[in-house]
């Protein structure tokens, strides 16, 4: 299924053109949302106005439209799709895809885009099997562009062979498939704590640390993309909300758990926080005063640990539950004590000693320690290592059905 997923349909000039009409409808079915761009070619197979019916939507034509451009400029158009599809792709956009050319709306969205973009060609069989039709096609799938089709048979033109457009419904099939599998922890629950958390002293006065949530919401943000339902609980930090992800907002330790317990049940979750293991033991309910009789002692309790409760819950115990250990030194032996004292499957050990600048640092570098063994990976940026715990735990979820 498609639902809620944005797809800009670009329709180029061919016969198929007429095939984009019962695409847009087979995209829609299936709960899609379809904007059209039709360019100057394809307006001479099918008309604005059949698009925009079945659409329900403006279509999109010229560039140097200067109501378009204010309404939805050509750049947004292009980033506010999930997909970018390309039905029928003439060889002509191909070639000034591969090119880099950008001379109407639908070739400068396709150049504007950060999204993916499929195309189905449609062409005659002489075209297709041109030198500079297929090293343009080289080019494009190197790039990463998706391909449906062509298919073989007969053609408008009266040849036969590769060329022919593929069938709207395998096209509408073809995107239901790219969907799912760029989002492969789709139906999977995803739990995650980031930031520090602040402990009150009394009510202006807390105890806090220097973790700025830049790792654990970038994790949240990668399970997130990849279709995993996501709950992101963080402490006090800077960082903006990821997308996508259920956000819980906490102050303390305390809070973090309970609002961790809530969250259950989870398939996977990732304790990136950093969380005080001390409070004060009664915090006080008005601000402390100096006073001629010294410094006040505050008294001590440890707090709940997260990570060792989420990996010790009866029920609820996530398939797989990771920590972060933050050492100075011996760092991958005292990761392997940590694992095994907290009950958790993975710890991503991390060296946070003076001059490595991991703490608030935008780099991290992490041992992956597991019942398996250690995997050193290379240093690397918090979100390339989101990246890379996100596929780990995919196939770690995706090996353990
Ligand atoms: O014991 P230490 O703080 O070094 O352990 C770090 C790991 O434990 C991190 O994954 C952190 O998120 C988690 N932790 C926790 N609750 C605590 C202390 C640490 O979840 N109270």
């Amino acid at each position: 299924m498609l639902h809620g997923k944005r797809i800009l349909l670009i329709v180029s000039g061919g016969i198929a053109a007429y095939k984009s009409l019962e695409l847009v409808r087979r995209l829609r079915e299936r709960g899609a949302s379809v904007r059209c761009v039709l360019t100057r070619g394809g307006a001479q197979f099918v008309t604005p106005l059949s698009l925009s019916a079945l659409s329900e939507d403006k279509v999109y034509t010229d560039l140097f439209s200067l109501t378009d451009e204010a309404e939805m400029g050509h750049i947004q158009l292009s980033r506010d799709a999930d997909l970018l599809l390309v039905v029928p792709a003439s060889a002509d956009i191909l070639a000034k895809m591969a090119h880099g050319q950008a001379d109407d709306l639908a070739t400068t969205a396709l150049l504007a885009t950060d999204k993916d973009v499929m195309v189905a060609p449609a062409m005659n069989v002489r075209m297709w099997t041109h030198a500079a039709t297929q090293a343009n096609l080289a080019t494009l799938r190197e790039r990463g562009v998706h391909f449906v089709g062509p298919t073989e048979g007969d053609m408008a033109c009266g040849e036969f062979g590769p060329g022919r457009m593929a069938e709207p419904n395998d096209i509408a099939d073809a995107v239901s498939d790219f969907f799912e599998d760029s989002a492969p922890l789709s139906g999977r629950r995803a739990l995650v704590t980031s930031g520090p958390t602040h402990e009150a002293i009394d009510p202006v006065r807390y105890i806090a640390n220097r973790s700025s949530g830049k790792q654990g919401h970038a994790i949240a943000a990668a399970l997130a993309r990849r279709g995993a339902h996501t709950t992101l609980v963080a402490g006090p930090t800077n960082q903006p909300d990821p997308a996508g992800v259920n956000m819980i907002r906490v102050e303390s330790a305390r809070e973090m758990l309970a609002a961790c317990e809530k969250a259950l049940p989870a398939d996977v979750a990732v304790c990136a926080a950093a969380v005080a293991d001390w409070r004060v033991t009664t915090e006080a309910t008005e601000k402390m005063k100096k006073s001629g009789t010294g410094v006040p002692t505050l008294e001590m309790t440890e707090n709940p640990d997260i990570l060792a409760t989420l990996s010790a819950a009866a029920n609820t115990r996530p398939a797989l539950v990771i920590g972060f250990a933050a050492e100075t030194e011996n760092v991958v032996e005292y990761a392997q004590a940590k694992r095994s004292k907290k009950g958790c499957d993975w710890i991503l050990a991390n060296d946070v000693s003076p001059g490595t600048d991991t703490f608030g640092g935008t780099d991290n570098t992490i041992h992956l320690v597991s019942a398996d063994g250690i995997e050193d990976w290379p240093r690397m940026s918090k979100t390339d290592v989101a990246e890379r715990l996100a596929d780990r735990i995919t196939e770690q979820l995706g090996a353990g059905e």
